[in-house]
């Protein structure tokens, strides 16, 4: 049946959420069956693709830390031509598309060629993270606010513009994106500028996805595991703050 929403030449940009396939949205889980492209990053493949139709054709994209990656000029003008060549298009993207997804960049060269497109939001990893740990994002009595920030800038190093005193305030539950490698850094500052180094914190690894690990730990003790542990071959985590942990049975 066509879909007057989804004419061709258009473009959905699909959020896949953090990897499980019953945490796609309804929408999401349609527009991948109605697609004849598929468009799709790393953490946005498995079995969320077994989503898409038969008629789909399924083009990994990925972008992946430390892996050679499509560059994003290359991905921008593929998604442009399919459209223009007349093919319903799903552009794909792990988590929430919004965060931390390089968004921007597509939606802007989706609007300069004059194609018309959608956002369809999902499940960000941040909150299925607390959601796998059983745990709020935002503790009532304690946490004042939630703040999603970056541990690598374009270069995959700490983001020199930090500000230290938003992120050692301890009433805040703030979620690390691809901040494996930069956390044992990143703890050292937040220690120096007065969080203490017991402050809970949790590192999830592959959430939603088969391999995935849940880890309880305090700031100082995640930063010295994350340091041993040296480069990280899945997708993390990290949430540190008043993140309501039960208490620990002996
Ligand atoms: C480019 S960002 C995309 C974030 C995504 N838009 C979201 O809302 O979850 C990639 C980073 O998100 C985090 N991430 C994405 N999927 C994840 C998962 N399934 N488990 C743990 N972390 C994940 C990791 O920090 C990873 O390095």
């Amino acid at each position: 049946m066509p879909d007057p929403d989804f004419p061709p030449g258009f473009v959905s940009l699909v959020s896949a959420g953090p990897g499980d396939p019953e945490l796609l949205t309804l929408k999401a889980a349609r527009r991948l069956s109605q697609a004849e492209v598929v468009l799709f990053d790393d953490l946005a493949s498995g079995p969320v693709l077994d989503h898409a139709g038969p008629q789909a054709e399924l083009i990994a994209v990925g972008k992946r830390a430390g892996r050679p990656s499509a560059r994003q000029e290359a991905v921008n003008a593929l998604i442009v031509s399919h459209a223009q060549a007349g093919r319903r298009v799903v552009r794909l993207k792990s988590g929430d598309s919004g965060i931390f997804g390089r968004l921007e960049e597509e939606l802007t060269a989706l609007t300069q060629a004059g194609i018309p497109f959608e956002i369809v939001p999902g499940v960000t990893s941040a909150s299925a993270a607390a959601a796998a740990m059983g745990i709020p994002l935002t503790r009532r009595l304690t946490a004042r606010r939630v703040q999603f920030i970056t541990g690598a800038d374009v270069t995959g190093q700490l983001p020199g513009d930090i500000n230290w005193a938003a992120l050692a305030d301890p009433s805040v539950t703030t979620v690390v994106f691809m901040g494996q490698r930069s956390f044992p850094l990143l703890a050292q500052g937040l220690i120096a500028h007065g969080l203490p180094g017991d402050t809970p914190a949790m590192f999830a690894e592959a959430v939603g996805h088969p391999g995935q690990r849940l880890l309880r730990s305090t700031v100082a003790e995640l930063a010295r595991l994350l340091h041993d542990q040296g480069p990280a071959s899945q997708p993390g985590l990290i949430l540190y703050g008043p993140l309501a942990f039960p208490p620990q049975t002996a």
